[in-house]
């Protein structure tokens, strides 16, 4: 495994769609690995291949709870979204900024594992939001890009 180099804002590759993945192989599961522990080194619950500057529709997703196995999802696709929700979300990419955004309550997703398999997933609440500011990412949109209001991250402000 690797740390990679996490892409930031003003790097253009952020704004591209990625592509699907055609083939799952060893270099693939690399990915998958490196990307996991390039997440968390840096402390975050989610982290679409594009940021570490690959552009294919990769996510992954920890959200660190007790029991939480990792999402590892290869060319995702939304089946199904229910409710809506708004709040506030930050991104590896956007240091020191935060967004308050609306998000489906309910997204059902199917996408294969690390060896190809499809699976389905039902993310609700905040599982929700990190999982479809992650799909977004798939397709070269920020949480900056519909966010209704942003604040800077302020040192003093606690
Ligand atoms: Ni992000």
């Amino acid at each position: 495994m690797a740390l990679r180099e996490i892409r930031t804002i003003g790097d253009e590759i952020l704004h591209k769609a990625s592509k699907p993945v055609e083939e799952i192989t060893d270099k693939t599961r690399q990915l998958l690995d490196d990307m996991l522990q390039t997440m968390h080194h840096v402390g975050g619950i989610g982290l679409a291949a594009v940021q570490v500057g690959v552009l294919r529709r990769i996510l992954v997703i920890d959200t660190g709870e007790e029991d939480f196995t990792p999402i590892e999802a290869i060319n995702p696709q939304v089946i199904h979204n229910e409710g809506n929700q708004t709040d506030w979300e930050g991104c590896l990419s956007i240091p020191d900024q935060r967004g308050l955004v609306d998000r489906p309550m309910v997204t059902v997703i199917k996408a294969q594992n690390r060896h190809g398999e499809e699976f389905e997933l039902r993310a609700e609440g905040r599982l929700a939001v990190v999982l479809n500011h992650e799909l977004d990412h798939l397709d070269g949109v920020l949480y900056i890009d519909k966010a209704t209001e942003i604040n800077d991250l302020d040192d003093d402000e606690d």
